[in-house]
C-alpha cells in the first residue's frame, strides 16, 4: 500500500546488493538533449548503476517498425526502475506502458523555489509543497464518444439537466475507483509524515470539484478526508479547486501536501512549475506498488529541439529522486546541493533563467561542483 519511495525513505532500507539497472527512454523532440547528460552525471555519481538505454518513439519506429518494440518492455520489467525523458508523440505508447502497464499510481511532484530560480512571484522563498496527483484515473485514459451515446444515462440526481441527446456532440467518461482514491489519500499522508520528521507542518490539502462533481471528487474529498482523519498527527484543510488554483499564487507557504486528482494535478503542475521560474525546474516521480518510474514535469518542448539550450535541471532532479528511490540518498543529495550551487552563482544558467550558458555549459558547471564536492 505504501508507495517504496516513502517506505524506503521512512525506514532507509539497506542499499541492494546488487548494483540495480536502470532502464533508459530518451523520449521525443529535445528530451534526449536533457536525458543523456543526465545520464552521464548519475553514471559519475554511483558508478555501480547500470544504465540501458532501451529504443522507442520515431527512431524505434524507424528501425524496428514499432515505436515501442519488445525489447523495450523487456528491458522496462527487468530494470528496478526507468527514467524517462518526455513523450510528443511517438513515445506515448512507452508512457502509456510506464503508467497503466506498471500501475504507477501515484505521481508525486515536488514545487519548491530555489535561491536563483527565475521566479515571477514577489515572495518565492515560501514555495515549497509537493503535489501528489493521481497517475491512472479521472478523465484518463481517454474514454469518450457522441452524446447520443448517453440515452440510458441519467444526470446526477442533484442536477436538473438531462444529457442533449437530440443534438450532436461529444462526452468524456471521469472514472475513480475507491482502491485508487484510497492509495492515493495513503500516499499524501505517509508523504506527510515524513515530511513532518524534517520539520514541514503535516498538513494534507486536497483541491477538488466536489461541489458539482459529489460522485467522483466527493468521493474523493470523503475519501481523502477520511484517511488524513487516521493519522492524528496531520492536519487537513480542503479547497474546491478553483479557489486552490488562486492559493497556489496568492498563498503557496499555506501548502504543504497537495492532492489532486489526474486532470487537476496535471494542469496545476504546470501552473506550481511557473510559479517557481518555469518547467525546466519540474521534476516528478511515478510509483506504484511494484514500479517506478521518473520523469520532469516538461514535455517534450519542440520548440526547442536541436538547440542545446533546454534547462537540464527538471531532469537532473527527477534523477535525484530516482537516486533517493534506490537507496543512494547522499549522492541524491550530493546532486541537489550541486544544482544549488550553480543556481547561486548564477553564472551557468540557461536561457530560460535569464543566463546565456547552453544544456552542456550547465550540466558540465555541476559535474564540476560534484567533483569539488568528493
Ligand atoms: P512542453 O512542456 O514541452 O513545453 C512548454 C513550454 O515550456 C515550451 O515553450 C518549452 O520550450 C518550455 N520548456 C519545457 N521544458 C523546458 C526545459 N526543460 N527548459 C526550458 N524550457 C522548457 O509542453 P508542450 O509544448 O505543451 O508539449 C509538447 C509535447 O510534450 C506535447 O506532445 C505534449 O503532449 C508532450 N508532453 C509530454 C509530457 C510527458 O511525456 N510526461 C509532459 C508534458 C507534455
Ligand atoms: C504530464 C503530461 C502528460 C499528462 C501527457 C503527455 C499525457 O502532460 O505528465 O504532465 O497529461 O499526464
Ligand atoms: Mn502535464
Amino acid at each position: 500500500m505504501i508507495p517504496g519511495f516513502l517506505k524506503r525513505q521512512q525506514y532507509t532500507l539497506p542499499l541492494p546488493l546488487e548494483p540495480p539497472t536502470v532502464c533508459v527512454i530518451a523520449g521525443d523532440d529535445a528530451a534526449p538533449e536533457v536525458v543523456r547528460p543526465t545520464v552521464e552525471v548519475l553514471r559519475l555519481l554511483v558508478p555501480d548503476i547500470r544504465f540501458v538505454e532501451a529504443p522507442g518513439g520515431r527512431e524505434a519506429s524507424e528501425r524496428y517498425g514499432d515505436a515501442f518494440p519488445d525489447e523495450t518492455r523487456k528491458a522496462i520489467d527487468t530494470a528496478a526502475c526507468t527514467l524517462f525523458g518526455a513523450s510528443g508523440g511517438p513515445s506515448r505508447p512507452i508512457l502509456w506502458y510506464l503508467r497503466w502497464g506498471k500501475e504507477t499510481y501515484v505521481n508525486v511532484r515536488p514545487v519548491r523555489w530555489c535561491s536563483g530560480y527565475r521566479s515571477p512571484m514577489l515572495h518565492p522563498q515560501y514555495i515549497d509543497y509537493v503535489i501528489v496527483r493521481d497517475n491512472l484515473e479521472g478523465m484518463y485514459p481517454p474514454r469518450e464518444g457522441d452524446i447520443a451515446e448517453l440515452r440510458a444515462l441519467s444526470s446526477s440526481n442533484s442536477w436538473w439537466q438531462t444529457p442533449p441527446t437530440g443534438k450532436r456532440g461529444a462526452y468524456a467518461v471521469r472514472v475513480y475507483t475507491d482502491e485508487q482514491m484510497y492509495r492515493l489519500a495513503v500516499a499524501a499522508c505517509e508523504l506527510a509524515l515524513f515530511r513532518q520528521a524534517a520539520g514541514y507542518p503535516g498538513c494534507v490539502t486536497l483541491g477538488a470539484k466536489y461541489s458539482i462533481l459529489p460522485r467522483t471528487d466527493g468521493r474523493l474529498r470523503t475519501i481523502v478526508a477520511e484517511t488524513v482523519r487516521a493519522y492524528p498527527g496531520l492536519s487537513y484543510q480542503e479547497f474546491l479547486i478553483d479557489d486552490l488554483a488562486r492559493r497556489l499564487i496568492a498563498s503557496p507557504e499555506t501548502l504543504d501536501v497537495v492532492v489532486l486528482n489526474n486532470e487537476h494535478g496535471d494542469i496545476l503542475a504546470d501552473v506550481a512549475s511557473g510559479s517557481i521560474g518555469g518547467l525546466g525546474l519540474s521534476p516528478s516521480a511515478c510509483f506504484g506498488e511494484g514500479y517506478a518510474y521518473f520523469e520532469p514535469v516538461h514535455g517534450s518542448a519542440p520548440d526547442l529541439v536541436g538547440k542545446g539550450i533546454i534547462n537540464p535541471t527538471a531532469m537532473l532532479l527527477s534523477g535525484a529522486m530516482m537516486l533517493t528511490y534506490l537507496g543512494y540518498t547522499e549522492q541524491a543529495e550530493q546532486l541537489e546541493r550541486a544544482i544549488e550551487q550553480i543556481y547561486l552563482d548564477g553564472i551557468n544558467l540557461t536561457r530560460d533563467q535569464g543566463g546565456s550558458a547552453s544544456t552542456m555549459e550547465f550540466v558540465d558547471a555541476v559535474v564540476e561542483a560534484i567533483v569539488s564536492m568528493n
